[in-house]
């Protein structure tokens, strides 16, 4: 199988939350392609299963994930697996207190990952899943654990299309 991994990142984290599904996705033994939204050029994206990141910034996902998700083929993607996934925060710098947050976290309407999905809905496109990983300052960095666990979750989603 093919996985695109599209994402925004203004400081780095989400970007670091992307690199490590996509090496997860590629460590698994598919065809993996990582993308920043900004430099994607619009054209046809070809894959089985897309994921597609944003930094959350007042409640919402970025203009340019928003665009990304405007320039997206309905007709192509809602055959196919879409998932969306941001970074939220600042969460508690203990780390304990941090997972325990994140576990209980769930579908909030105010993050990016859910925008994207009622954008991705509203353009006919059906999402699978959100996932969410903190970040412990306002502007990052991105907390330690976060990346393993997009390893993880990523893995769940790849288990599942088995
Ligand atoms: C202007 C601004 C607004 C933000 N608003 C939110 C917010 O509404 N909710 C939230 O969880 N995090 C918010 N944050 C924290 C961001 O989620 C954090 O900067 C982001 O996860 C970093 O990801 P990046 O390094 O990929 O840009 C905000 C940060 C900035 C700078």
């Amino acid at each position: 199988m093919k996985g695109i991994v599209a994402y925004d990142s203004v400081h780095g984290s989400t970007k670091s939350v992307a690199e490590a599904m996509f090496e997860q996705i590629t460590a698994e033994g598919h065809q993996a392609q990582l993308i920043s939204v900004k430099e994607h050029a619009n054209g046809p994206l070809e894959g089985d299963f897309i994921f597609i990141g944003s930094p959350t910034r007042a409640g919402r996902m970025t203009k340019d994930a928003k665009d990304f998700i405007e320039s997206l083929d309905p007709s192509y993607w809602k055959g196919r697996k879409v998932v969306t996934f941001d970074t939220v925060g600042p969460m508690s710098k203990d780390v304990e207190k941090r997972k325990s947050m994140m576990e209980s976290f769930g579908d909030k309407s105010k993050t990016a990952a859910s925008k994207m999905k009622e954008a991705c809905q509203d353009r006919g496109i059906p999402v699978a899943g959100t996932m969410h990983f903190a970040v412990v300052g306002m502007w990052g960095p991105i907390a330690p654990e976060a990346p393993e666990m997009a390893k993880e979750k990523t893995h769940q989603f790849l288990a599942g299309l088995k």
